[in-house]
């Protein structure tokens, strides 16, 4: 199955890691299909790779609410054809002391971050299962592995990820689909940015460089790298596996 022609559905790829993950798959020939919340900015990246010549479209889609998701899975269907790749990456962040969370802050971060990418994976998977071929990749987090103080519920969801990715990859594997997980490291994005001049982390950007092995941040292209080798046709052997992407920090 290459890359050209296959239709994608990346969720969160209006910027960041998401957007990174879409542009690798446009420039292989996939089509792709963005689910985002962020209008404005989902529309701008969308004109602009599609004046670069790719085929990307962009829906306005709440990832935690099953009947949007349907109804754009839907009308992807019908604009791209049967979706075979899903990278399921739109996530929202919490931070605070643990005592202060409150059931609405936890409710939200578990709905996008985890009921989200359960929602997307079961609208799609009949296209994979008819084609007896699909690629899942899931995005979860470093911090789930090395875990993060005042991050609870984040790391809790992405926690999440990573043992929805296992099970998912036993019940499909015999189905010709893949399920695998990156967790990502400190890739700087709008998301971490926005972290870090907010004070939610002690320490900077450099500090967090210099105590990584390969001694800088991570770009998104670097996950979007992971990406496309985990949803190409000669990875079909590689399934239920994290694929960290953290320039050796927290492996
Ligand atoms: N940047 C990092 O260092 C880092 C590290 C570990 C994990 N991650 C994970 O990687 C993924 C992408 O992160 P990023 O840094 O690019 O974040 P980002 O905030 O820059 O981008 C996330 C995108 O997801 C979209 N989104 C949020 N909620 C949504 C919803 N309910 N439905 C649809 N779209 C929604 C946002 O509009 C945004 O475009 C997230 O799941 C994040 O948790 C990032």
């Amino acid at each position: 199955m290459p890359f050209d022609n296959t239709t994608a559905i990346v969720t969160g790829g209006a910027q960041g890691l998401g957007l990174a993950i879409t542009e690798a798959l446009a420039e292989r020939g996939t089509k792709v299909a963005i689910f985002d919340l962020a209008t404005d900015q989902l529309a701008s990246e969308v004109a602009r790779m599609r004046n670069q010549g790719a085929t990307v479209n962009g829906y306005a889609v709440d990832v935690s609410d099953r009947n949007q998701v349907r109804a754009a899975v839907e009308q992807v269907r019908a604009e791209l054809g049967p979706v075979l790749i899903l990278v399921n990456n739109a996530g929202v962040e919490q931070f605070g002391k643990f005592t202060e969370i409150t059931d609405e802050q936890w409710d939200q971060v578990m709905a996008v971050n985890l009921r989200g990418p359960f929602i997307c994976t079961q609208e799609v998977l009949p296209d994979m299962l008819s084609a007896a071929w699909g690629r899942i990749v899931n995005i979860s987090s470093s911090s789930a592995q090395g875990g993060q103080s005042r991050m609870a519920a984040y790391v809790s969801s992405k926690a999440g990820v990573i043992g929805f990715t296992k099970a998912l990859a036993l019940e499909l594997g015999p189905k010709g689909i893949t399920v695998n997980t990156i967790p990502p490291g400190m890739v700087v994005t709008p998301m971490l940015e926005k972290a870090i001049d907010e004070g939610r982390f002690t320490a900077s950007l450099e500090h967090f460089a210099k105590i990584t092995p390969v001694r800088r941040a991570g770009r998104p292209e670097d996950i979007a790298n992971a990406a496309i080798f985990l949803c190409q046709d000669e990875s079909s052997y590689v399934t239920g596996q994290i694929i960290g992407v953290n320039g050796g920090r927290r492996t």
